[in-house]
């Protein structure tokens, strides 16, 4: 079966397509083509996404960036004029030939409507709501067309920025009206999870089974919305162990960098400063806290750390007219991915026991991070147990994870009709 995965949870607007075949146990899948729309330009004036500007974003681009997809699949003819201009917009696989096999549609929900119809029966509802994607869809020649051979829609529900969800919620709910497919709402955080266990080879295109991940496993969740410590049974069964009292893990990167005057998104930078300063031998400048790292508990506070590095950096410009020293920066930097690092293994350990884990999954943004990365590996081979972290090309948002997880049958279970599926803004993983 061939799924579209739909992903607007935060600022990056993204659409996939996977085939699957064989039994859920013993399942198989390629990935036809993966797109990534990122937003993360415009927001950055922001200091942080911008969920108005978000929304527009993605009611502009998606129904462009389908048309692309469908066209680099083979799955209709030439008609990706208008998506968003290349530069922007990252590709998992730059293939020929590597387009959709021409399987069935063995999970129709229903059969496919005109456009004129489907139209009409979303214009009071979605054109007010979502005038560009409305708009642009109801414009699209490729959707005149006949369906093309996909059988389930996969999209994220949440959590994430209500107004962007519901962006891609509405494209989805459209196109499973028009093409008579089912629709899986889709947990994002699962989706992180199950975007782990993709081979990191996936993108050539070729059948790969998922890596096969002794249950239960332990999943660490790291992105800029979330830091959460999940108890996986089995795919589609969780526990949330442990979670952030305040502010995630990605955001207290992105808030630190800001503080050094680095651009948003600040992970990358503030890894890259860190790096130099280890290349260089460059100290930190201060001690950081390592927040609740003896709390017993495995929750998470990220907030002191930030306001820590903060008053570091007031204590470092005094003098200096406001401008900080390079080698404070770097030191800074080093510092504070240390004290991440610091808390966030020393709390998977203790989650890896308290679970009795068979193995760990690490998702979310976070994940590209190299030293952290380490530190993971680390603390899952002194427990003597597997790890599996996303290649570092998809640990950012992505729709191939939720296309994966509406594989599977827990989330074919939940396939809905249009008309029930909301977004839900602080959806949990359950
Ligand atoms: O999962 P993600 O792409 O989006 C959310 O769902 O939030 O995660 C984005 C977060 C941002 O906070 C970004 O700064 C952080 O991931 N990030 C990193 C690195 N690359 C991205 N943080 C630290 N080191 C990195 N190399
Ligand atoms: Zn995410």
């Amino acid at each position: 079966m061939i799924i579209l995965g739909i992903e607007t949870s935060c600022d990056e607007t993204a659409l996939a397509l996977i085939e699957t075949r064989g039994s859920e146990a013993g399942m198989e899948m390629r990935v036809i083509e993966s797109l990534v729309h990122s937003q993360a330009g415009l927001h950055s004036a922001y200091g942080g996404v911008y969920p108005t500007l978000a929304k527009r974003e993605h009611g502009k681009n998606l129904v462009p960036l389908l048309g692309k997809l469908l066209e680099k699949a083979g799955m209709q003819a030439g008609m990706g004029a208008g998506a968003p201009e290349d530069p922007g917009v990252r590709g998992l696989s730059e293939r020929s030939g590597s387009g959709a096999s021409s399987a069935g549609r063995p999970e129709t929900a229903g059969a496919p409507a005109p456009i004129g119809a489907v139209l009409e029966s979303f214009r009071e509802e979605i054109a007010p709501q979502n005038p560009e994607l409305f708009e642009t869809f109801a414009a699209a020649d490729f959707l005149k067309g006949p369906a093309p051979a996909i059988g389930r829609i996969a999209v994220t529900e949440g959590p994430g920025l209500e107004p962007a969800l519901w962006t891609g919620i509405n494209l989805a709910r459209m196109l499973g009206a028009l093409w008579g497919v089912p629709i899986v709402p889709i947990d994002h955080m699962e989706g992180h999870i199950v975007g782990s266990l993709v081979p990191s080879d996936a993108a050539n295109g070729a059948w790969q089974r998922l890596h096969d991940a002794p249950m239960p496993a332990v999943a660490l969740l790291i992105s800029g919305g979330h830091t959460e410590l999940v108890k996986v049974a089995r795919i589609g069964s969780y526990e949330i162990l442990g979670a952030t009292k305040d502010d995630a893990v990605g955001e207290a990167f992105d808030k630190t960098a800001r503080l050094l005057g680095l651009p948003y998104p600040g992970g990358p930078h503030i890894a890259e400063l860190a790096h130099k300063a280890w290349e260089e031998g460059i100290p930190a400048p201060v001690a950081l806290p390592r927040p609740m790292i003896s709390s017993g508990d495995l929750g998470f506070s990220f907030s002191g750390l930030k306001t820590a590095a903060l008053y570091a950096v007031r204590a470092a410009a005094r003098g200096q007219d406001g401008a900080l020293p390079d080698a404070f920066k770097k030191g800074l930097a080093r510092e504070f991915e240390s004290a991440v690092s610091d808390v966030l293994s020393s709390k998977l350990a203790a989650a890896i026991e308290a679970a009795g884990a068979g193995s760990v999954i690490v998702g979310g943004g976070v994940s590209a991070n190299h030293a952290l990365r380490r530190a993971f590996q680390e603390a899952a081979d002194r427990y003597g147990i597997p790890l599996f972290m996303p290649s570092r090309h998809i640990s950012g948002d992505n729709a191939l994870m939720i296309a994966v997880a509406g594989a599977f049958g827990s989330s074919g279970a939940r396939s809905t009709t249009p008309g029930s599926l909301r977004a839900s803004g602080t959806k949990r993983l359950s």
